[in-house]
């Protein structure tokens, strides 16, 4: 049989994962794909970091877009980081040269996802990126095919590991934020750049990828009013728990008469609440469809297991044969939404 030949660009917490993963689970990944998923080329910005693993085994590339023109690789797997630069070029010169494409690149998703899923679409590529929403959660699939046939008017969660992580533990422990921010940078959870995670950035980013998916509007991150937990100081976490609540960053997203809203705040979440109970960097997402009821999607948000796991099941798909639709409807059908008034919202 023809193995899945696949290319990774990053090595970092992400890309080390799906290395092991593939090594460990191969066999397993060969019988349920029908075929194996073989790492044919690698490349990061540091040839000689010291990754904890044997890489010799694989092809090393200096310049990533290589992978573009490589006869031998029929997929890149995308797990760099940055809406732009490296992550952006190495899509489109991948998507043009006829290569499927995986990201765990939700930035890049965000502010790019309708250009690089027209480029997929054309051409009848897989463009997939489970890996950029909630981690090890499989929530694009679950909104993209399992919920489908639903309208859905609202979506919202719990989209940050890294502040849920920051919240929680203050929570239980009177800890400081900046250690325990350090604590969420060294078990690999944080943004290269963690102002991304803290002032709800990252959560914005996937907030607006969960609306495109549930609403089947284009993907609007500028329409996100956004606002984070940097200000969140220990008392506030205490003086909230003595009225009842749990405060939790949370991003919320739905269609007010025809038009969209999207936020991301730190809301006051009523301990009877099943998001009060979202420990650590465990993210977790609702989705109310008109025939399905309420969804709730909840797992490992962050990390570099939960992510790998992701990233792996996407590249299973596409050794299967499924290429798909990027979002729950064709690109070129996914116009863009009025957005509902800032004063309204
Ligand atoms: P890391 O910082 O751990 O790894 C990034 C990797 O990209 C490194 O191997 C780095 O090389 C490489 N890299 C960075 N810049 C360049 C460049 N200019 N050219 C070539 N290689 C480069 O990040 P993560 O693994 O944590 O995250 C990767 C992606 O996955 C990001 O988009 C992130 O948002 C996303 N993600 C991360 C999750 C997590 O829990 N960490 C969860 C879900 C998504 P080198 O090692 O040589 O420095
Ligand atoms: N920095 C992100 C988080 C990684 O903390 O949720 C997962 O997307």
């Amino acid at each position: 049989t023809t193995p899945l030949r696949i290319a990774l660009a990053g090595l970092g917490t992400v890309g080390s994962g799906v290395i092991r993963l593939i090594n460990e689970n191969g066999a397993m990944i060969a019988q349920r794909a029908g075929r194996p998923i073989e790492i044919s080329a690698i490349s990061a910005r540091d040839r000689a970091r010291d990754r904890g693993m044997d890489l010799s085994p694989y092809k090393w590339a200096d310049d990533m877009n290589d992978f573009a023109a490589d006869p031998g690789v029929d997929c890149v797997v995308e797990m760099i980081g940055g809406s732009d630069g490296p992550a952006l070029d190495l899509a489109r010169n991948s998507l043009k040269s006829g290569k499927s494409f995986v990201t765990a690149n939700k930035a890049m998703i965000a502010h790019h996802g309708m250009e690089l899923a027209s480029l997929a679409e054309k051409q009848n590529l897989a463009l997939k990126y489970e890996a950029a929403v909630a981690g090890g959660i499989p929530v694009i699939k679950g909104l993209r095919e399992g919920a489908s046939a639903n309208r859905i008017e609202r979506v919202y969660g719990i989209l940050n590991g890294t502040c849920n992580y920051i919240l929680t533990t203050m929570e239980k422990h009177g800890s400081d934020f900046d250690a325990v921010l350090k604590d969420a940078q060294d078990l690999g959870y944080a943004e290269a750049d963690p102002s991304f995670d803290i002032d709800g950035v990252d959560a914005a980013h996937k907030l607006a990828i969960l609306a495109a998916l549930s609403f089947g509007k284009a993907v609007d991150f500028d329409g996100v009013e956004i606002a984070g937990i940097r200000d969140i100081v220990a008392a506030d976490i205490g003086q909230a728990k003595a009225l009842g609540y749990r405060i939790r960053l949370l991003g919320m997203a739905r269609i007010d008469d025809g038009k969209l809203f999207q936020r991301v705040n730190p809301y006051l979440v009523p301990e009877s609440h099943p998001l009060a109970h979202i420990d650590g960097s465990t993210n977790a997402v609702v989705a109310e469809g008109n025939f399905s009821g309420r969804l709730m999607f909840q797992g490992a948000g962050a990390g570099d297991g939960p992510t790998a796991s992701a990233i792996v099941a996407d590249l299973i798909d596409i050794a299967r044969g499924d290429s798909g639709t990027v979002f729950a409807m064709p690109a070129s059908k996914m116009a863009a939404s009025e957005r509902a008034e800032s004063g309204n919202r």
